[in-house]
């Protein structure tokens, strides 16, 4: 194999490990009216996603193999792939006549079948072919060799803040699945919403789900959207939404934010609250953004509450990671709390923050119990971490380092690098300019591994995430404007073995994102274009002009 022209001639994003043209000289292979998928054991799916995507963009029937067929593309999954590639690696030859994927596992296979898709152009990404009469599709002479750097290479939606319906999120593991990331993290709950249905608790969507109006952009803005809000997902939806994912190799990941981010549960259920600090009862789903003082009550009440809802979630997500959020959350109504206090004492707790670790330890042997592992953000390091607890390392890499060096599993999603809710520009034309400005190249110049990690720290690096808060991000549209095209770079961070950050070649990355943005086009994706007017210039209106005054990092 030609490594260094290979792998980047055919604009394939993330970029394999090896590509080359084939040595024997041989020509690529042609799809048509005559091809059929051979599929062998384990093969199944990808030849059912290969025919629905694949089959409807180009208009081709690709059978089951038979004896009239002329070509044929062969899906199987081989433990030799494996031994070398690992379970997500797969290898795919192509030359006349015959194309052959092999994946070391059943999600390798399904990895090759995207980089096929891509080599087929970006009209392969449509729904209906473009030229009907077009009867023949040609994929190029080339072997590939390829296989993930990073385990956990993942995204994290906020649907809390702004939900995201079922079909949307249908859509957005579609769109994880065609960047070869395997972990959709779902914020479900938060101060703004509640948005799983949990039967044995169904105020907490029927109250908690709904809030009265919604503050417009940044916190600091005037600007308000006085129309109720609200939904949530029923446990068919996230069914459906797990078995989606999990044909896709993808694992959902649930959060259930505690103790703090909270608000909309309490609202729904105020024994939740401290009622002996403030009157719970008075309290609604939140209505504008921030960091909110309204945190659960450390009581025997609470854990079983919680105990119920997880009881469902772990019915419904099969995910071996649960999260539990831990993040941001004011220790005042506790110092406040004579029932704080007396649980602090009566347990010999290291004050608050030992109560805030109390939390943690006990969902985390709660979960250990039933076989899952708990994961949260890095404040859960405060007061000591649990034994088991895998640390998202969010407020830089400081807390990965920390929980890395101690023994525990980490995933690195520093919010300087790769909180996609962040501007992407400095200009003055981005939309709700929040947080840091990370360009696409600061995000291709990211790297999850932290030097100063030694190989068996290192080895507790279990992957990296991207994060999409949705606090102003109220549309589809706006969502794809902040997440792409850095997701792309992002992708190509987790999955391929890159130089270190200073010596990656960004100009040749633009180069094969200029077929990828065609890409995202033929998908539907409302990415932020390289060049020319921003969408909102084109359509200018409340939500889409940046909000006055706002400060430029909140
Ligand atoms: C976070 O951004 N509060 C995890």
């Amino acid at each position: 194999m030609n490594d260094t022209e290979g792998t980047t001639a055919h604009h394939v994003i993330p970029l394999p490990r090896r590509a080359g043209a084939r040595t024997d000289g041989g020509a690529g292979c042609l799809l048509d009216e005559g091809t059929g998928i051979e599929a062998q054991a384990g093969a199944g799916f990808v030849a059912q996603w290969l025919r629905a995507t694949v089959g409807a963009a180009t208009g081709l029937p690709l059978p089951p193999h038979h004896a009239g067929c002329t070509s044929r593309i062969l899906l199987r999954v081989t433990p030799e792939t494996g031994s070398g590639l690992g379970p997500e690696g797969y290898r795919l030859a192509i030359g006349e006549g015959l194309v052959t994927l092999e994946g070391g596992g059943e999600a390798g296979l399904f990895w090759g079948a995207q980089t096929l898709r891509q080599l087929l152009g970006p009209d392969a990404f449509r729904r209906a072919p473009l030229a009907p009469d077009v009867r023949a599709w040609a994929l190029p002479a080339l072997r590939v060799e390829d296989a993930p750097r990073f385990g956990w290479r993942g995204m994290m939606l906020d649907v809390a803040r702004h939900f995201t319906p079922k079909d949307g999120v249908l859509r957005w593991i579609d769109l994880l699945a065609a960047h070869k990331l395997n972990v959709l993290h779902l914020h479900l709950t938060d101060d703004q919403g509640w948005r799983i249905e949990i039967a044995r608790h169904p105020e907490l969507t029927r109250t908690g789900g709904w809030r009265e109006r919604t503050k417009l952009g940044h916190r600091a803005s005037p600007l308000w959207d006085e129309r109720p809000y609200g939904g949530y997902y029923t446990q068919d939806d996230i069914r459906e939404i797990v078995a989606y994912a999990a044909q896709r190799h993808i694992s959902v990941v649930p959060e259930i934010d505690i103790p703090g981010h909270a608000q909309a549960a309490i609202a729904a259920y105020p024994e939740l609250g401290n009622t002996d600090v403030i009157d719970t009862t008075s309290l609604k789903v939140w209505d504008t953004w921030g960091v909110n003082p309204n945190v659960l009550a450390p009581t025997d009440n609470t854990l079983r509450f919680y105990e119920e809802v997880l009881e469902e979630v772990l019915e419904l997500f099969p995910s071996p990671f649960v999260h539990i959020g831990g993040d941001e959350c004011p220790k005042d109504q506790w110092k406040a709390s004579a029932t704080a206090q007396a649980r602090i004492a009566e347990l010999g707790l290291d004050g608050e923050d030992g109560l805030q670790s109390w939390f943690i330890r006990h969902f985390d042997r709660w979960l250990a119990d039933r076989g899952r592992r708990l994961i949260g953000w890095d404040e859960i390091l405060e007061g000591g971490l649990a034994q088991g607890a895998t640390v998202a390392s969010w407020r830089g890499y400081a807390g990965g380092i920390a929980a890395a060096r101690a023994g525990h599993d980490v995933v690195i999603c520093p919010e300087q690098q790769v909180y996609l809710d962040h501007r992407q520009h400095a200009g003055p034309d981005e939309p709700v300019p929040l947080g840091f400005v990370r360009t696409l190249e600061d995000v291709y110049r990211f790297d999850p591994l932290p030097p100063q990690l030694t190989g068996r720290e290192a080895a507790h690096v279990l992957g990296t995430q991207a994060n999409v808060w949705t606090e102003v991000l109220e549309s589809r549209e706006r969502i794809d404007y902040q997440v792409f095209p850095r997701l792309a770079a992002f992708a190509e961070v987790a999955w391929s073995q890159l130089p270190p950050p200073q010596d990656r070649d960004y100009q040749e990355f633009t180069r094969r994102m200029t077929v990828h943005y065609r890409r995202l086009d033929a998908l539907g994706v409302a990415y932020r274009p390289p060049t020319g007017p921003l969408p909102w210039q084109k359509r200018p209106g409340l939500l889409g002009r940046p909000i006055e005054g706002a400060p430029p990092n909140v």
